[in-house]
C-alpha cells in the first residue's frame, strides 16, 4: 500500500454531492443499508464518515490504483482500515487524498479510531478488495 496524503479544503455538501454520484454511477449490490460501489480501476473513489458509519461500502480490484478520498460530513472522525492498520485523520471541510494499490484480495474492515460521541464503537465500515486478473 502506497500513500502519499494530499488535503483539499471542501465544503461537507460539496463532498456529499461526489460521493452520491460515484454511489448512483457505481452501485452493484446493496449490503443491508449500505450500498456496495465498484468503481473503474483508475478513479477517483469516495469515502465519508459520518455518525456512526463509513459509507459506502468500497468494493476495488486487486492490483488497479485508486485515488481514494476521505472526509467527514459532520464530527472528526478516525479513518482506521484493518488488519493493516492504515489510520487517516478526517475533518469536516477537508478532503483527504490517498493512492491506494490493493496488494492483498479480501475484506477489510474499517473502524474509528478517533472518539466522536456515544456511537462511535460502532462505528464500521467495509472495503471489498477482489481479483479480476
Ligand atoms: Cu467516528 Cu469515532
Amino acid at each position: 500500500q502506497n500513500l502519499s496524503n494530499e488535503a483539499y479544503r471542501i465544503q461537507p455538501a460539496q463532498y456529499a454531492a461526489k460521493v452520491d454520484q460515484m454511489i448512483a454511477d457505481h452501485t452493484v449490490r446493496q449490503e443491508g443499508a449500505f450500498p456496495v460501489v465498484h468503481p473503474p480501476p483508475g478513479s477517483d473513489v469516495y469515502l465519508m464518515g459520518r455518525v456512526y458509519m463509513w459509507w459506502p461500502m468500497l468494493e476495488l480490484e486487486k492490483g488497479q490504483s485508486y485515488r481514494l478520498h476521505l472526509s467527514s460530513i459532520d464530527l472528526q472522525h478516525g479513518f482506521s482500515l484493518q488488519p493493516l492498520n492504515i489510520n487517516i485523520q478526517v475533518h469536516p471541510g477537508y478532503e483527504m487524498v490517498v493512492n491506494v494499490t490493493p496488494t492483498t484480495s479480501g475484506t477489510f474492515g474499517i473502524v474509528c479510531n478517533e472518539y466522536c460521541g456515544f456511537g462511535h464503537h460502532t462505528m464500521t465500515g467495509r472495503i471489498y478488495v477482489v481479483d479480476r486478473t
